[in-house]
């Protein structure tokens, strides 16, 4: 019996291979049962695919890196559900192509941040933090002034089409309508104003 085991432990290829063999099997058994559970892939009752301009928002929002600073996920634990509302549900995310989870908290979750502050407040906020938090230590973002570069929102739309946003030819067509005269802090208030709406809270 010991034999067996001490002839895994000294041989460092088979060790290795056996690791590997235990490792994907747990993966396995983890991981393809998401891609079959309904909870986990269909979106939530009203959520929507991303209106263009949001769509261009969200893109903003990961080129600014505001992702490194906020999470967009809230537990299932009382000290987040009563600081941010609902905790999140993995149906709200299905039409995040990547997710935008994340653990890292410099500033609060945002995740639910949708309807919170007027879009006037977001706009002093995003421009200089301390107009309207005088302790804030996010940055500023004044540049977001510049009018929105929507020319690809084409292409952008139909790459989430082939991932599953149902956008119609005609949205995708209409896009670059809606996006004109639209700055970038246009774009990234209307991704934030939406930001876990779809589910009601007790805000
Ligand atoms: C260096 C870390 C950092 C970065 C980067 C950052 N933030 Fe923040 N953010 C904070 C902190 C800290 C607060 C809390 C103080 C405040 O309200 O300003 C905050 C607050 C917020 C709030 C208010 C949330 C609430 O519930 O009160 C919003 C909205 C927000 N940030 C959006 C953004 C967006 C959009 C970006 C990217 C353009 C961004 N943040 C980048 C740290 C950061």
């Amino acid at each position: 019996m010991s034999g067996g085991h001490e002839k895994v432990e000294t041989s460092t290829g088979l060790m290795i291979l056996l690791t590997l063999l235990v490792m994907s099997v747990g993966g396995i058994a983890q991981i393809v049962p998401l891609y079959f559970m309904h909870s986990t892939t269909a979106p939530v009752e009203g959520l929507q695919p991303y209106s263009p301009l949001a769509l261009m928002g969200r893109d903003i929002y990961i080129r600014e890196g505001c992702n490194v600073c906020h999470s967009q996920m809230i537990r299932p634990f009382r000290a987040e559900t009563e600081r941010y509302g609902h905790y999140s549900v993995a149906g709200e995310f299905v039409y995040d192509h990547p997710f935008l989870w994340g653990s890292k908290r410099t500033g609060p979750d945002l995740a639910r941040v949708g309807g919170r502050y007027s879009d006037d407040w977001h706009r002093v906020h995003l421009i200089n933090p301390r107009d309207v938090v005088p302790e804030s230590i996010m940055p500023g973002y004044p540049w977001l002034e510049e009018p929105l570069d929507g020319d690809d929102i084409e292409t952008r739309l139909r790459v989430l089409r082939r991932l599953g946003a149902g956008y119609s030819d005609e949205a995708i067509a209409g896009a670059a309508l809606e996006l004109e005269g639209k700055t970038e802090l246009d774009a990234l208030i209307a991704y934030l104003q939406g930001l876990g709406t779809v589910i009601q809270t007790r805000r």
